[in-house]
């Protein structure tokens, strides 16, 4: 590591420890404290994730670290401070809630930080730097290794409140990725880790579509994929906090659908299913997903459902994924 990198992982370990401070025990924190407890997160778990507050002050920040011998040059370069138009620094993270980032060894290499306040963006995040690639990087993944193997399956959610509450309510083999779609670099990593990854995004249009990219890319680097779902809008934060820890779960994680099953219903969306062409060709690329499977049983259970839904025999059927998988050799 070179003594620079030192120098801003030093840096990290200072400032978590002074925005967790400030959360928990003075009055310049209080907002933030009382935003997490408004959000069900309790003392212990602020604790166990080093939750912090950064005040709305320009130079806090600044000062704090120029009085540690911190060079602003350092600072400026990863991320913890701005660079001004007139030359000036300025804190990157005011007035918000803080999260530390851990990378997988359990060291702090970046922060999120949400406002809570009203503020644009609702989150920031540090920049990238040597130390800190988003994409390389699942948020909790040090404290969720240990029961990703246990328990044979990761579970991927969106956020990091996600997965806080998650954790939490005594689901701990969560991790996220930081706002960005998955990288192949990080499904690889899980793919090391386990077989089967369930994907728990947001159940809106945005987590639906990114669910999709997750799991074709997870299946495409060897693991078994499920993807769960919500009722409409929801996100498991919101479902823990509507439902409680068994129901999520129980009517969620383990209710969560085969890929296939995701498959089928997520094309739904590109055809109109009153329509006889739509219908065609709606059944043209699920029997074409189907003939990808190896598993005869498995097959012939989607088959079975197809021909229940669409009307036609499972002879039909069963012809059609023949001929796909005699032309895919
Ligand atoms: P809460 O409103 O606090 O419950 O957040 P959320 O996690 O439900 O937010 P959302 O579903 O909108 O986003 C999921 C994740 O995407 C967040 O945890 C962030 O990591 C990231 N994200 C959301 N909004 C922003 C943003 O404005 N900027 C950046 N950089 N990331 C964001
Ligand atoms: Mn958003
Ligand atoms: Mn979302
Ligand atoms: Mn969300
Ligand atoms: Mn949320």
């Amino acid at each position: 590591l070179s003594e620079e990198n030192q120098s801003i992982l030093s840096a990290h370990e200072w400032l978590q420890k002074l925005y967790h401070h400030l959360l928990r025990f003075t009055k310049d924190g209080k907002e933030g404290y009382q935003y997490l407890i408004d959000r069900g997160i309790k003392q212990e778990t602020i604790d166990l994730f080093q939750l912090g507050f950064a005040p709305n002050v320009k130079d806090f920040t600044a000062e704090f670290l120029e009085k540690k011998g911190f060079h602003q040059q350092v600072l400026v370069k990863a991320g913890l401070l701005s660079l001004r138009d007139d030359d000036t620094v300025a804190d990157r993270f005011r007035g918000r809630v803080i999260f530390p980032i851990r990378n997988h060894l359990g060291k702090t290499v970046a922060f999120g930080g949400r406002a809570i306040a009203g503020q644009e963006p609702k989150y920031l995040n540090s920049p990238e730097s040597d130390l800190f690639q988003k994409g390389k990087l699942l948020y909790n993944f040090d404290q969720a290794k240990k029961h990703i193997r246990s328990s044979g399956e990761a579970i991927l959610l969106e956020g990091y409140m996600d997965v806080i509450a998650a954790f939490q309510a005594g689901v701990k083999n969560v991790i996220a990725t930081l706002g960005t779609s998955l990288t192949e670099n990080q499904a690889k990593l899980l793919r090391r880790y386990v077989d089967t990854v369930v994907v728990c995004y947001d159940s809106d249009n945005a987590g639906t579509e990114a669910a999709y990219k997750a799991a074709n890319l997870l299946r495409q680097v060897g693991c078994k994929v499920k993807v769960a779902r919500m009722e409409d809008g929801m996100d498991p934060d919101d479902y823990i906090k509507a439902y409680g820890a068994n129901a999520f779960t129980d009517k969620v994680i383990k209710a969560s659908d085969t890929y296939m099953s995701f498959y089928m219903r997520y094309m739904k969306k590109d055809y109109n299913l009153n329509l006889e062409g739509d219908r065609i060709n709606y059944l043209e690329i699920v029997l074409k997903q189907l003939a990808v499977i190896d598993n005869a049983v498995e097959r012939e259970y989607y088959v079975k459902e197809l021909s229940r839904e669409y009307g036609l025999t499972m002879d039909t059927l069963n012809q059609e994924i023949l001929k796909i998988r005699q032309n895919m050799g």
